[in-house]
């Protein structure tokens, strides 16, 4: 951002941003800290151009409290700890102690497993930060927006993204860069509504039920070496590496969650329906899927492969996005 406008921000204490949601191919799962969301293992996804959230923040001192209005609807105030923790933060930074009011907009449904908590909490560590006249770079930005939720740090950053676990307890070197542009690979992006029912279990308590699980210490050593297999597949556009890396990888999380002492299944009937079918036309096309902490299907295809994958996704009667890598937040 220009320093003029940044003045000009921190003039009226208002700011506005635009945030990709991120699909993640090699994903997070599991914390070193809990309160600063430090990972276990590095991460890679890339930004979904068609999944926005904009967020306009404006601090000023009348009210006692911070306000988050999501599309329209006021968030409780004990379910503000997430972007709390973001808030307090640049108040520390500031030493100030004014409120922020926060309205946020997401063009896609909330909690059902489409990166509602990254892009969100992405986009109001932007504009909060813009709008409190901080000059961050995108690192610390990064890591501002991590505090409200782990995949948020890879919002910030454009196109094909790495969030590197960091070694240091403050959490100041565990922060996303990108590493390819969004237009590196012509991949196209389809985002399918299984449903837009919130998920029963939060991504969060999943993580710490799953630490329980037998299998987690061979989850997470094996997880260790996905990052790395995963932005080698992309960098070097070797669509068989990253379609055998992509269902690996969600497959072992959904795996793993399965076997909790208090079992979470996050697939619909739906979401199996579309995965097979992936699964058999991978043999054939340049085709792959995945699935978050949610139930609804991302697949991502080449150039090629796309005029069959779409017919074969409108024959399954869901609504979905047609959509392809996109940038990293702005400030609008
Ligand atoms: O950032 P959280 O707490 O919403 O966790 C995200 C977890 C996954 O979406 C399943 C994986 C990922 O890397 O985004």
């Amino acid at each position: 951002m220009m320093v003029e406008q940044e003045r000009e921000c921190h003039k009226n204490y208002r700011a506005k941003a635009r945030v990709h949601a991120n699909v993640a191919v090699a994903k997070y799962w599991g914390k070193r800290d809990e309160s600063l969301n430090l990972p276990l293992f590095d991460s890679v996804a890339f930004n979904v151009d068609g999944l926005i959230t904009e967020t306009q923040a404006h601090w000023h001192n009348d009210d006692t409290r911070d306000a988050l209005i999501i599309n329209g609807w006021q968030v409780p105030a004990q379910s503000m700890g997430r972007v709390e923790r973001i808030l307090d933060k640049i108040r520390d930074i500031k030493g100030w102690d004014k409120r922020c009011t926060l309205q946020s907009r997401n063009n896609f449904p909330l909690a059902s497993g489409l990166a509602s908590s990254a892009s969100g909490s992405a986009a109001a560590a932007a504009a909060a930060a813009a709008a409190a006249g901080l000059e961050l770079r995108e690192s610390e930005l990064s890591a501002l927006a991590r505090l409200g939720s782990g995949s948020a740090a890879r919002s910030i950053p454009g196109g094909w993204t790495r969030w590197r676990t960091g070694h240091l307890d403050d959490g100041s070197d565990s922060f996303a860069e990108s590493f390819a542009p969004a237009d590196y690979w012509n991949l196209h992006v389809f985002v399918i509504q299984v449903t837009d029912s919130q998920k029963s279990v939060s991504s969060s308590e999943c993580m710490n039920m799953c630490m329980r699980s037998p299998f987690w210490n061979v989850f997470v050593e094996e997880s260790k070496k996905e990052a790395d297999l995963l932005q080698q597949a992309v960098v070097q556009r070797d669509f068989a590496s990253f379609s055998a890396g992509v269902h690996r990888n969600m497959m072992r999380l959904h795996a793993l969650t399965m076997t909790c002492e208090r079992p979470v299944l996050y697939f619909a009937p739906k979401s199996v329906e579309i995965i097979q079918k992936v699964l058999r036309a991978t043999q054939a096309v340049p085709v792959c899927c995945t699935v978050d902490a949610g139930s609804n299907v991302i697949v991502i295809c080449e150039d090629s492969a796309c005029p069959f994958i779409k017919n074969d996704i409108i024959a399954l009667g869901l609504p979905f996005i047609q959509t392809h890598v996109g940038n990293g937040a702005q400030i609008v």
